[in-house]
């Protein structure tokens, strides 16, 4: 008989619930936080927002050619952490990141390491699709032109085309390049944001809730579109949809009040979760 308190009994890494209450950590992530060929690798990862302790510990690979999902309750940290990986949180005042994280070996927070080209080697897209107050064309453009990849009209044509048909949106825009972003669907406002992405050549995409303003339909296209994306990129996405992460992602992590609780091959985790906690969350006992 367990004749403990409900609040002393001990969770994963020796933590009580008391323990937890006053900030503590849950331990050690359940599951392997390593990829085969990782691309980007996140070392004992914190995140503060002034005294907020929002990131604690997170250890977590992005593999080549492979979907990671982010998922667990609201406010457990899952944008923060995406956000860490091309330096995003640097905009935010009062956010102080400590930890390792490297892309092809090297590290992002490097002293004297520019953020800019960071941020199209790691691009992202956003829950709101956001074109700027461009064209079509000028959206996808835009990029590229700043980073100085093309050398002529010809080429910048050429790279513009392939980004369109890269995010499947060649064929419903390939007439209309001249007209605003912002007239387009929400799906494809949303198309457009990851060609724009695409065109200045990322290593790895990040999406946040891509396709939480989506209706079902445009939702299909994109989920279409990031196991397609997967062949060229590495990806990881946030999602509150388990139905999403089941089906594009290869490898799930599960984060909880800035814990990384646990990670694992996306249908073991949905099928055979390992912690109490991921069980609750996929089981929707709580969320
Ligand atoms: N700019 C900020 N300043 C202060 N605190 C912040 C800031 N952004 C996030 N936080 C806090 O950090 C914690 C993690 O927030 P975050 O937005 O990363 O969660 P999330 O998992 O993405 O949630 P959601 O599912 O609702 O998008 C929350 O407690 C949040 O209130
Ligand atoms: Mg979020």
């Amino acid at each position: 008989m367990n004749t403990l308190a409900p609040e002393m009994t001990r969770h994963r890494g020796g933590a009580t619930a008391a323990d937890l209450a006053r900030g503590g950590s849950f331990g050690e992530t359940v599951g392997d936080v390593t990829a085969a060929e990782p691309r980007m690798v996140c070392r004992e990862v914190n995140v503060w927002y002034g005294d907020k302790h929002a990131i604690k510990d997170v250890s977590l690979d992005i593999g080549k050619n492979e979907v990671v999902a982010m998922i667990g309750p609201s406010g457990c940290g899952k944008s923060t952490f995406l956000r860490c990986l091309n330096r995003m949180n640097d905009t935010i005042d009062g956010c102080r990141v400590t930890g390792s994280i490297q892309l092809d070996g090297e590290e992002i927070y490097a002293r004297g390491r520019d953020p800019v080209p960071l941020r199209a080697q790691v691009g992202m897209v956003f829950q709101k699709p956001n074109p700027f107050p461009k064209s079509i064309y000028e959206n996808v453009a835009y990029g590229p032109r700043i980073h100085g990849l093309t050398n002529s009209r010809a080429e910048l044509d050429a790279l513009v085309e392939t980004s369109l048909r890269k995010a499947g949106l060649w064929n419903e825009v390939k007439d209309r390049l001249d007209q605003p972003g912002t007239g387009l669907s929400g799906g494809q406002q949303q198309r457009l944001c990851i060609a724009r992405t695409i065109a200045v050549s990322p290593e790895v995409i990040l999406m946040d809730e891509p396709c939480s303003a989506l209706d079902p339909i445009a939702t299909a296209i994109i989920e279409e579109l990031i196991d397609e994306l997967r062949e060229n990129y590495s990806i990881a996405i946030v999602t509150h949809s388990m139905q999403q992460a089941a089906r594009v992602s290869q490898r799930t992590a599960y984060f909880h009040l800035g814990d990384l609780i646990e990670v694992g091959e996306t249908n073991e985790i949905f099928t055979n979760p390992r912690h109490r906690l991921t069980e609750d969350y996929i089981t929707g006992r709580f969320g």
